[in-house]
């Protein structure tokens, strides 16, 4: 189904362009609109893909400072390793925007937006399903992107699933201030879905 055939969707397509860069925008619509179309597979309802998709990175584009300052104002609790890398809160700042003030009262899809950054182990469908299309949505240059999609088209939704979480634990091992939680994540993924073998 299209997104805009979800009844906020053009709402919420207006707030990103008035709050995030061009082509943070551009991300939010294709990963909204990948999700729509596994939505199914998934086990998640059109809006939950499409309000999910949307909004995840309605705090993407804030500096340190206000994300900081914002997340002490909402009493949100800082791990270590947010504090020390407040991109890593971006999620938990538009979930908690989304409760506060634009009405959305889905618990999936809060947690959904909440955890897209890291996942969590035992996160619920939407989460899954956002997870994977934040990765793979096509205006996403790296390659493993497109691998993602064509893995998605050939084997299926969870084997999908798989690769972006190994695909991403690579990456962030690559990188200093890691949250232990992908790896958690990760973890958890093989076991809850299988392994890719
Ligand atoms: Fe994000
Ligand atoms: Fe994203």
């Amino acid at each position: 189904m299209p997104i805009v055939d979800s009844p906020r969707a053009k709402e919420f397509v207006r707030l990103l362009r008035q709050r995030l860069s061009e082509q943070t925008v551009s991300h939010s619509i294709f990963a909204a609109a990948l999700m729509a179309s596994f939505a199914d597979e998934a086990g998640i309802t059109n809006d939950q893909a499409v309000t999910a998709g949307l909004l995840h990175d309605l705090y993407k584009d804030a500096d340190d400072a206000s994300a900081l300052a914002t997340a002490e104002k909402w009493g949100i609790v800082l791990t270590e390793t947010q504090r020390s890398n407040p991109g890593l809160l971006h999620g938990a700042l538009a979930a908690e925007e989304c409760r506060r003030d634009l009405g959305i009262t889905d618990p999936a899809v809060l947690e959904a937006i909440e955890w897209h950054t890291t996942g969590k182990p035992g996160l619920g469908p939407v989460g899954l399903a956002l997870y994977l299309a934040d990765f793979a949505e096509p205006s996403r240059r790296h390659p493993a992107a497109a691998e993602a999609r064509e893995i998605l088209r050939q084997e299926g939704y969870r084997k999908a699933l798989l690769y972006a979480s190994g695909k991403k634990l690579e990456h962030v091992n690559s990188k200093r201030d890691i949250d232990p939680t992908t790896l958690e994540f990760h973890r958890w993924l093989i076991e809850f879905l299988g392994s890719n073998d």
